[in-house]
C-alpha cells in the first residue's frame, strides 16, 4: 500500500473518477476501450490523516461498471507493487495486462496492447525524473488517447538548483525541450516549465482548450498540477464539466 495525502484521494483520484464516470457514453460508441496507469502503484493507498484505505487508480478504473474499459494495462518499476497488483486484479482476468519495469523503455509494449478504442492514459508519477516526453510522443500516435498528467510542480521548485545546472537532463527529458533554460522568463520556474510542457503536448496534436493545468494544493501550497490532454473537442467539454465543481464540492477552477 502507498500512504499519501488526503488529496490524493480527494483531488487526483477524484477528478479521475468523475472524468471516467463522464465518459462512458463516449466509451459506449467504441467497441473497445482502454486505461493504461503508466506509473501504476499497488492499487491500494491509505490515506496518512485518517488511516482508511482506498483504491488506487488501477481499481478505481477497474471498478467501473457502467462503461467498463475492456483492457487496463497496469505498469509499475517496483516487484512489489506488480505482485500487488496481480493479486488485487486477479478477478479482472485478462482484461487486465501487467507489466513490471520502466514504463518508458515498454512503450512501445504498452501501445501494442491498447485495444482500437478510446484509450485514457494517467501519467502519475512521484518526481519528474521518471515523466519522459518521448513517452508521450510515441502514445499520441495512437488515435482516440487521452491524457492526464500529474506534473509535479513542486518537485521543480523543491529541486531547482538541482535542475537549472546545465549538466542535468530531467526537465529537457520531461518536456521534450533541450532549450527549455533559455526560454525561462523572470516568473516561477515550476509554472513556466509547466507551460513549456502544455506547448509540448499542443505539437502532438493536444490543441484543445482545455489542455490546461490545475493546481493541487496542499495546506496552501501547491504540490502539483493536473493536465488534461484531448484532441477531440468532446474530450475537451467532459473535462470542463467534471472541473466545474472540485471532486469534494467546492466551485472548481475557471480556465
Ligand atoms: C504516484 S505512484 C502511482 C500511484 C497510482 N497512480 C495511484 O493513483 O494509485 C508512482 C509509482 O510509479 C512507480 N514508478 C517509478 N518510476 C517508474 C518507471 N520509470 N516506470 C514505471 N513505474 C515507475 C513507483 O514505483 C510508484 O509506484
Amino acid at each position: 500500500m502507498q500512504c499519501v495525502g488526503e488529496w490524493a484521494e480527494n483531488d487526483k483520484h477524484g477528478y479521475l473518477r468523475a472524468y471516467i464516470e463522464a465518459t462512458r457514453e463516449a466509451r459506449r460508441k467504441f467497441s473497445e476501450s482502454g486505461f493504461v496507469d503508466l506509473f501504476a502503484g499497488p492499487g491500494r493507498v491509505c490515506v496518512r490523516e485518517r488511516g482508511e484505505i482506498f483504491d488506487g487508480s488501477p481499481l478505481l478504473a477497474l471498478a467501473h461498471d457502467s462503461a467498463p474499459f475492456s483492457r487496463v494495462v497496469l505498469c509499475d518499476l517496483a516487484q512489489v507493487n506488480v505482485d500487488a497488483l496481480r493479486h488485487r486484479t486477479a478477478r479482472y482476468g485478462d482484461r487486465v495486462e501487467i507489466l513490471h519495469g520502466d514504463s518508458n523503455s515498454r512503450v512501445h509494449e504498452l501501445v501494442r496492447l491498447l485495444p482500437p478504442g478510446l484509450n485514457l492514459v494517467l501519467v502519475d508519477p512521484f518526481g519528474l525524473a521518471p515523466l519522459h516526453f518521448e513517452t508521450l510522443r510515441i502514445l499520441s500516435q495512437v488515435e482516440h488517447l487521452d491524457l492526464i498528467v500529474n506534473f509535479p510542480t513542486s518537485d521543480l521548485r523543491r529541486n531547482k538548483d538541482h535542475y537549472i545546472d546545465p549538466t542535468n537532463e530531467v526537465v529537457a527529458r520531461a518536456l521534450g525541450v533541450p532549450g527549455w533554460r533559455e526560454r525561462l522568463g523572470p516568473g516561477d520556474i515550476a509554472l513556466e516549465t509547466a507551460s513549456q510542457f502544455v506547448d509540448s503536448l499542443a505539437g502532438l496534436g493536444y490543441t484543445g482548450t482545455q489542455n490546461r493545468m490545475i493546481p493541487i494544493m496542499r495546506a496552501g501550497s501547491e504540490l502539483y498540477r493536473l493536465i488534461f490532454a484531448s484532441k477531440h473537442p468532446l474530450g475537451d467539454r467532459i473535462w470542463t464539466s467534471v472541473t466545474r465543481h472540485t471532486p469534494s464540492g467546492q466551485l472548481g477552477f475557471k480556465y
